[in-house]
């Protein structure tokens, strides 16, 4: 933020008979944080100037010293040549004072009918309903990356786990579509949340409403809102919208962050999964060997920041009474970080999901090993008569056996299978193969490549939707 020095000059300063301290100027001025807001509180002003116009309240001639003064401060502030000033507080006041010296009194008669408490809370809402639609966007790249990823991959064969123990056989396209499922209630969510957003505080003014003639749903019109707020103390104080953005941006980090430990630990050698391309990864300065997953780490670290924002933004309602209060002031950091955390690392991400490269061999043999198709070999002693329970403790003795011998139970002879049920016959070596299994479970949210396929199709409609 450029900055300026001017005399102290609040928008309130003919009732003080002292200026306020430097340091309590500095504590209390957002100018070096709300000037972001900069489009967003014009955009809104020039909306307001237009209804004062339509009904009355300011001249032609007015409206236009107006519009032609915002265009000028549109292109300084795009030049990076507006001077702001801790001086003037905040965004609003910095705005309204440039206007005002360069288009005179209509600059002053701007704030007619309206408080810097409705202005904030529109200019957020702008603000966010912006930010909503760019993630949304973001979200559905990632979506892409993970469909494509998963088609590639929809009969590769990895282990499945449950309590981090290999558990039973799945494609490696079906996992990674768990995230699909995800991320697409994540955009519900976001979804949702927009709607909220999406009301016009304007009108509100300090908190009481204004006696001016004014037209809200022109203004509403003009800004794109759905509709007006329908109490204007609810109006200027509450930020709910904000704390469930707050929300579901929380859900999507950590949804990443869950994913980002899978990458992390499928990049590790014990596993070895997957490689990432180097350019997510970066070396260490002592060990040469060493090819880290620092953006997965850091999606995963990042993740404890947005959920603390959601933290930060609850505890800053929870003891407020109505109407409006300064604290407020403090939503716009944690809103922005979040906002930026998450484009950041959503652009990042598909980038590295497309770019995921897959051990099918070792998934493979990572899954052959730990028994993962034992519960198939308990479902096809169930087919042929023998009641659950009793097939999954002979299934239980035939493992410990194989893991006696230190091997896979696709390894045993028939003969000895046969000892543990008489059931067993030489089909039974169909079932303990790994294809067999993922194949076998084929239906809708299965993990059989065929199903794998379909719910890629699926997946794509719903990101063009
Ligand atoms: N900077 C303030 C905020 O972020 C703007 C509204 C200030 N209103 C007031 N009456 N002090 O909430």
């Amino acid at each position: 933020m450029p900055e300026s020095h001017t005399a102290p000059t609040g928008g309130w300063s003919g009732r003080f008979n002292e200026p306020v301290s430097e340091l309590v100027k500095r504590f209390t001025a957002s100018v070096g944080f709300d000037f972001r807001l900069a489009e967003w509180d014009i955009a809104g002003s020039l909306a307001h100037a237009r209804m004062l116009r339509a009904v009355g309240v300011l001249t032609a001639l007015d409206l236009s010293a107006i519009e032609r003064g915002m265009d000028a401060i549109r292109a300084e502030i795009a030049a990076g040549t507006f001077a702001w000033s801790v001086d003037l507080e905040d965004v609003h006041f910095n705005i309204e004072k440039r206007l005002t010296a360069l288009v005179g009194d209509p600059g002053k008669r701007l704030h007619t009918a309206r408080s810097r408490n409705d202005q904030i809370a529109t200019d957020i809402r702008l603000f966010l309903r912006a930010a909503i639609d760019q993630i949304v966007a973001l979200v559905k790249g990632l979506q892409s990356a993970l469909a494509d990823t998963a088609e590639k991959n929809a009969a590769v064969i990895m282990p499945g786990f449950t309590h981090m123990q290999v558990a039973q056989p799945v494609t490696f396209g079906h996992h990674l579509l768990a995230y699909f499922e995800m991320l697409e209630r994540d955009v519900e969510r976001l979804r949702d949340c927009r709607k909220r957003v999406n009301r016009l505080p304007l009108g509100a003014a300090a908190l009481a409403g204004t006696s001016y003639p004014i037209d809200r749903a022109m203004v509403a019109r003009e800004l794109g809102f759905d509709a007006v707020s329908r109490n204007s103390l609810d109006a200027v104080s509450d930020r709910d919208f904000a704390i469930e953005f707050c929300a579901a941006a929380a859900l999507i980090m950590t949804h990443l962050s869950r994913l980002s430990e899978e990458l992390i630990l499928w990049m590790s050698p014990r596993f070895g999964f997957i490689e990432l391309a180097d350019r997510f990864c970066t070396g260490s300065s002592i060990m040469p060997q060493k090819k880290n997953p620092d953006v997965a780490e850091l999606v995963r670290g990042k993740t404890g920041r947005v959920n603390g924002h959601l933290v930060a933004l609850l505890t800053l309602m929870k003891g407020q009474p109505l109407a409006y209060n300064k604290d407020n002031q403090e939503d716009k950091e944690p809103l922005f970080d979040t906002v930026d955390t998450l484009v950041m690392t959503l652009t990042i991400y598909a980038d590295m999901i497309g770019g995921i490269e897959v051990k099918a061999d070792r998934m493979r043999a990572a899954a052959s090993e730990g028994y993962a198709t034992a519960t198939d070999l308990a479902d096809y002693l169930v087919k042929k008569g023998a009641p659950f329970r009793d097939a999954h403790e002979t299934v239980a003795r035939a493992v410990r056996h194989a893991e006696g011998l230190g091997c896979e139970l696709a390894a045993l002879p028939l003969a000895e299978l046969q000892s543990f049920s008489p059931a067993i016959a030489a089909d039974v070596y169909q079932v303990l193969a790994l294809e067999g299994s993922v194949a076998s479970r084929n239906h809708v949210g299965g993990t059989a490549p065929e199903q794998v396929r379909s719910a890629v199709q699926a997946a794509r409609a719903l990101i063009a939707s």
